[in-house]
């Protein structure tokens, strides 16, 4: 087994080498105070504001080039770097000695007036960056929706948004060239692929990295230290490290490990790998699963999806989450590997109390696996939140019954509901009223009147506990209405 102690990638075309504790310290920071690449501004550190955006490759994509994505660089520790290419806002115009010549993005910008201050250009020029790379060879232009939808996780105090969205419809595709050909090297695709396939050993006194090569080096690593905490995409925890709520001294990442950055079909599953982020999750179910896919439209923001990983949404246990209410009325299974062997649970048994887990501590979440639908299944999932994009839900909802074309009864009757207890909740109870009755929205009318029985929600900053009951009453009545309709 190949093993170093550094942490090598390329900014901007230039190789940087990283050692020691400054491996943990987030990139966006180490740009501006190590590098002086002080386009990249930090405002909110926490995901929400964009001003970090920095365009990522860590993965090659089908044409076999770097995969250029951007990610919020507030949150994202330089131990998740390893093999990248990180390209900044300095680095999207073409140097010609002493010129640059701007991006087509970059023109655009200028032309219709995008920028007053200036302090969120940076990152919305790198968003904007990543959407051509995504767009182009799919699409010939970009639409105003399209373009509303790359720019979420991105804020502007001062220039009003219209002048960027014209920005961005207005830019011809066929004169960009991608970052991914100006950027290509063979030899930086061998030194990625070999940079994976090592494993990352730090041991800093109190301080670990890890970043296992197999499977099997990382459940020993963990068996060894059960104080290792595992680390996906680092959206949930690097927003708690930067408030100063946690700190994260043994730290192990799983990203070396190629058999968990794939989504598997196998005959009775979709297998998703512990390094699937969400945007990957996105694109493979947006046929399959399209409402699923829908309440990932409205995830976060692109930045966020890039990075975050689909293991991390269920682990983080959160009773919000935008996932796990339809895992949970998928009848998803967890699986936990650790020296001891394979062990898979299904989703409602993994989440024992707020935060709680039936996860031992020398346990990893290697994948979810979900079982395959059903012809005769309709799924319908929900989410309120103050604002459509870039926000926590308040209230989630799921449902997932099997309806008979002839007899319309309804069986395997699965519910649950999101943002009303300590964690998401299947509702037996209402399950069983419906189950093996013929459809009739009057026997959903009767279980939201039931509902206040069995839920007691709480008031919180985003929503009074009264809301949340009306939400989650209506989502019921929503869904016969919608199931009802398309009878
Ligand atoms: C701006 C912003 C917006 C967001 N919007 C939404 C939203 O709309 N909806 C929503 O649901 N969430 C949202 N989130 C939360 C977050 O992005 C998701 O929960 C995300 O899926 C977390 O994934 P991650 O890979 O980044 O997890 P991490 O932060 O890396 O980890 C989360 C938890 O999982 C554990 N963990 C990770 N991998 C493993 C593993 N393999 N085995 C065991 N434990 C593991 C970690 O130790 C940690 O406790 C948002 C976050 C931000 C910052
Ligand atoms: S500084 Fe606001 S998202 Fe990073
Ligand atoms: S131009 Fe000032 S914040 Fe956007």
């Amino acid at each position: 087994m190949k093993t170093t102690n550094t942490i090598k990638a390329k900014i901007n075309d230039q190789l940087i080498e990283i050692s020691g504790e400054k491996a943990f310290m987030p990139l966006g920071s180490f740009l501006r105070n190590e590098e002086a690449l002080t386009g990249t501004k930090i405002v909110c550190a926490e995901g929400d504001c964009g001003a970090c955006t920095v365009l990522l490759a860590k993965d090659l994509g089908a044409d076999g080039k770097l995969n250029f994505l951007p990610v919020n660089s507030c949150i994202l520790p330089l131990y998740l770097i390893n093999g990248a290419h990180v390209v900044t806002v300095e680095g999207i115009a073409q140097s010609k000695g002493m010129q640059f010549d701007l991006h087509e993005v970059q023109k655009k910008m200028v032309d219709c007036n995008g920028a007053q201050c200036g302090y969120c250009t940076p990152g919305f020029i790198c968003s904007m960056v990543g959407a051509v790379e995504k767009i182009k060879g799919s699409d010939s232009n970009i639409t105003e929706k399209k373009a509303k939808n790359f720019l979420t996780g991105n804020l502007c105090r001062c220039t009003g948004y219209q002048p960027i969205i014209d920005a961005m419809t207005s830019i011809d595709l066929n004169e960009v060239t991608l970052l991914k050909d100006r950027y290509y090297s063979d030899e930086w695709v061998k030194e990625l692929k070999r940079l994976k396939s090592q494993s990352v050993v730090m041991n800093l006194g109190d301080r670990r990295l890890l970043l296992p090569n197999s499977l099997k080096e990382a459940c020993l690593l963990k068996d060894e230290d059960v104080m290792i905490r595992l680390i996906g995409g680092s959206t949930d925890v690097g927003v708690v490290v930067n408030k100063g709520k946690l700190q994260t001294p043994k730290a192990m990442s799983l990203y070396h490990i190629s058999e968990l950055s794939r989504i598997i079909r196998d005959e009775n599953y979709l297998i998703i790998g512990a390094n699937v982020t969400l945007s990957q999750f996105e694109s493979y179910i947006e046929k399959e699963y399209p409402e699923m896919a829908g309440i990932l439209h409205i995830f976060a923001s692109p930045q966020i999806k890039n990075q975050a990983t689909l293991i991390g949404n269920v682990v983080n246990a959160s009773p919000i989450a935008d996932t796990i209410p339809f895992l949970m009325v998928s009848d998803a299974i967890v699986s936990l590997q650790s020296v001891k062997g394979l062990r898979e649970i299904a989703l409602p048994q993994f989440y024992q109390g707020y935060k709680k887990l039936d996860l031992l501590p020398n346990e990893i979440v290697t994948n979810i696996k979900i079982p395959h639908l059903k012809s005769n299944e309709k799924t319908k999932l929900y989410k309120v939140s103050m604002r459509k994009d870039l926000d926590i839900s308040a209230v989630t909802f799921a449902a997932r019954i099997e309806l008979d074309d002839q007899t319309k009864k309804m069986t395997n009757v699965k519910l649950a509901l999101g943002g009303v207890a300590a964690t998401v909740l299947r509702l037996p109870v209402i399950e069983s009223l419906l189950e093996g009755k013929v459809f009739d929205s009057a026997l959903f009318d009767k279980a939201a009147l039931d509902l206040p029985s069995l839920i007691s929600p709480l008031s919180d900053l985003r929503a009074s506990k009264e809301y949340r009951l009306k939400v989650a009453q209506n989502f019921l009545k929503k869904f016969a209405l919608e199931i009802g309709g398309s009878l």
